[in-house]
């Protein structure tokens, strides 16, 4: 009898432990994107407090790092992916000396709801994409710097989003990864890399430049690379002129009442209310906003909302 007890105690305990590793340490990683975005959007209210992010922490360790390496840009073009709360887009556009744009992407709304509130006063300097990672909706050659923290681990195809980074930064473009470290890489198996291993692979499998790994935070190495070549930068420019329609591919998309058109497939991609573009949610032809007479008024607001 008392055996039979002891063996369900320790069942109990090693289920416990079983849900604690898939749901709370590894954050869902190994139970699919879905779950992992669950929890991120579960957890959006509380991200910045358990993060504790710090101004000082976030303008001396991100922002002026990042903007050292890009002394001839006064105004780059920023691609955040995997965004979150809006961590990167809000310490450079803190700093007086960045004069660019930022788009930020994430698939969990609930983390975008948090970064759209936090990022309002920047207006249309920056702009939110409810969007996966997997696929990057613009063209190839777009950006100036390209920045994902602390997220590599919880994507599900690492190599693709890597490839995605790289093919829509410019020739001579910045890319700033971080690599996990410490107790975690243990805990993690299959998720993270070796700091050597991951050099190797931007340079050799994703065809990265000047690949640097580091020292920067206790769980995390920071990884700076370049996209081999140059091309000079093509300035801050707005949403409407990088974003791909969804549906066809297009550079087509104007803002018009509650979203955005397509002005050559005609599909309308929404927006919330607090500004995040729905780039995962479309309505067909004939949605809300198509003969609204806010088309008018918004098409020749192209550059405003951009
Ligand atoms: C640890 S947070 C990092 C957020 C932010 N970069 C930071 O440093 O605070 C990981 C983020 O990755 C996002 N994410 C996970 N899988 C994703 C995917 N396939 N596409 C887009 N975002 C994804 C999550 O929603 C979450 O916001």
């Amino acid at each position: 009898m008392i055996v039979g007890w002891l063996a369900v105690g320790a069942g109990v305990c090693v289920g416990a432990v079983i849900v604690w590793w898939l749901l709370i340490r590894t954050e869902g990683v190994y139970l699919g994107r879905g779950a992992v975005i669950w929890l991120y959007d579960l957890y959006a209210g509380r991200y910045d407090s358990i993060k504790q992010f710090e101004p000082y922490n976030e303008d001396y360790y991100l922002a002026r790092p990042i903007l050292q390496r890009l002394p001839h840009i006064a105004a780059p073009l920023v691609l955040d992916v995997a965004t979150g709360t809006g961590r990167v887009p809000l310490a450079l556009l803190d700093q007086v000396t960045f004069h660019g744009r930022v788009v930020g992407l994430d698939l969990s709304r609930k983390m975008l709801a948090q970064a759209a509130d936090k990022l309002a006063p920047y207006g249309n300097r920056v702009a939110l994409l409810h969007h996966p990672a997997e696929r990057l909706p613009f063209p190839e050659n777009t950006f100036d710097l390209v920045t994902c923290l602390e997220a590599l681990e919880f994507l599900m195809d690492q190599r693709v989003v890597l490839r995605e980074m790289t093919r829509v930064l410019r020739p001579g473009g910045l890319l700033v990864l971080t690599n996990r470290q410490g107790i975690d890489v243990r805990l993690m198996p299959g998720r993270t890399f070796e700091h050597d291993t991951f050099a190797d692979m931007l340079r050799h499998e994703i065809g990265l430049a000047q690949v640097a790994v580091e020292v920067w935070q206790i769980d995390y190495r920071i990884v700076w690379a370049r996209k081999a070549g140059y091309s000079d930068s093509a300035g801050p420019l707005p949403l409407a002129e990088i974003w791909q329609c969804p549906q066809c591919g297009a550079v087509d998309l104007v803002p018009v009442a509650g979203g955005w058109r397509c002005l050559s497939c005609e599909v309308l991609v929404p927006e919330g209310d607090d500004g995040v573009i729905e780039a995962n949610r479309l309505l067909p032809d004939g949605a809300a906003g198509k003969n609204e007479p806010g088309r008018d008024v918004v098409t020749s607001a192209r550059t405003d909302r951009g």
